[in-house]
């Protein structure tokens, strides 16, 4: 509910705010999940489960049918609990985006 809520107050901002959804490049977005995501998360092609405890492939995120260029934009410029806040830039959110969306096809 709360994180519901958060998700639409973000995007409602984000639209107001007029910020584009720059197109990411995918083969940027994979050295940066290489560099910061990598740790926790599985982050190549293929590997729908595993890693650590409650940590979510990067597959397993691309399938999950509410992942989109919209809900990772606004997952990854609010703080979790869970994870670092990386304090990612506009163009690195959407490589990154743009990264993990192109799994979903493999
Ligand atoms: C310190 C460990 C850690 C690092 C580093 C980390 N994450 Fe996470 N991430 C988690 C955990 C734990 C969760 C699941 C808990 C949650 O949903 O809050 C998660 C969840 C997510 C989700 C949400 C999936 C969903 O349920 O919607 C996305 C997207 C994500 N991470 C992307 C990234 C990206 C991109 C990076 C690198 C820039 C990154 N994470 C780095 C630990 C980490």
């Amino acid at each position: 509910m709360t994180r519901r809520l958060t998700l639409l107050i973000l995007t409602g901002l984000l639209a107001s705010s007029g910020a584009a959804f720059a197109q990411g490049d995918p083969e940027a977005g994979r050295a940066l999940a290489q560099r910061w995501c990598s740790s926790c998360h599985m982050i190549d092609a293929g590997q729908p489960t595993g890693a650590a405890i409650g940590v979510p492939t990067f597959t397993g995120i691309a399938r999950m049918p509410s992942t989109t260029a919209l809900s990772l934009n606004a997952f990854l410029r609010t703080p979790h609990v869970r994870m670092p806040d990386l304090q990612l830039s506009n163009p690195e959110i959407a490589d990154l985006s743009a990264y993990i969306l192109d799994l979903k096809q493999r």
